[in-house]
């Protein structure tokens, strides 16, 4: 695993954007995992002023997204295809057809196992970039005592549901369970890069770059065990976990 401390969090954004932009230049047809969240819209952002101002064509990447709430439609503003929609999709040279979310309606089950196909149909992914939860959860894979390795759902912790309850109207209208890829999926692409910031996000990442320990307590150091993992922060969150490059 690789750690790359910049100087703030947009110069990381402009790390991971720039990363993204240069494969999609080496590999037009790549495949990208895709994360929501708050940390990755600038990244979004700068990836959409690179597609407009010609530096990188979009016309043939397939993507596949990590995860989708249980209970929305993708219509809904809180759902994440509705997010990658507007926060990338929409501005950008992409075909819709080659982007993939999980369908948040009808029946759960069905909808995690077209996921996990899609994790794995054309290859698996060139890229897959992660953010991390406050208690080191990766995509909705939950810390807990054990991990599953395959798309499936996830019920939500109570840790979960009050960090994204900042997106919807009331607590009560996040929804409690969500599809997700599972770990192998997630661990099967080819280079995983994971972005943190702020000091929510302090315990989960000790856990993850300051010592060789793997607990499914904290999802995210399962990284750990990943060839090609790179973890981008910023100075401040490195100073704050006590982390000396
Ligand atoms: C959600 C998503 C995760 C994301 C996490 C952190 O739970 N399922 O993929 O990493 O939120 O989000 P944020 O970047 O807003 O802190």
């Amino acid at each position: 695993m690789k750690v790359i401390v910049t100087e703030n969090y947009d110069a990381s954004c402009a790390v991971v954007a720039e990363m993204i932009r240069d494969l999609v230049k080496s590999k037009p047809a790549c495949k990208l995992g895709l994360a929501t969240g708050g940390t990755p819209v600038p990244i979004y952002k700068k990836l959409i002023e690179m597609n407009k101002a010609g530096e990188v064509d979009f016309s043939q990447v397939h993507t596949v997204n990590l995860d989708e709430y249980c209970g929305i439609p993708g219509t809904h503003d809180q759902s994440y295809r509705y997010f990658m929609d507007t926060n990338l999709f929409d501005h950008i040279n992409i075909d819709k057809a080659n982007t993939f979310v999980a369908n948040g309606m009808g029946d759960f089950e069905a909808n995690a196992a077209e996921l996990e196909a899609k994790v794995r149909e054309g290859g698996v992914a060139d890229l897959q970039l992660l953010g991390i939860g406050n208690n080191g959860h990766i995509a909705f894979n939950e810390a807990s005592d054990h991990l599953i390795s395959v798309a499936h759902i996830e019920t939500l912790t109570e840790s979960t549901i009050n960090a994204n309850a900042r997106f919807f109207e009331k607590k009560e209208d996040v929804p409690t369970k969500a599809i997700t890829m599972g770990m192998g999926d997630i661990l099967a692409a080819k280079c995983v890069v994971l972005v943190a910031t702020g000091t929510a996000k302090v315990p989960a990442i000790k856990g993850l770059i300051m010592d060789n320990v793997i607990t499914t307590q904290n999802p995210s150091t399962m990284l750990k065990m990943h060839e090609n993992a790179i973890v981008v922060i910023d100075k401040e969150l490195a100073d704050a976990v006590g982390y000396k490059a």
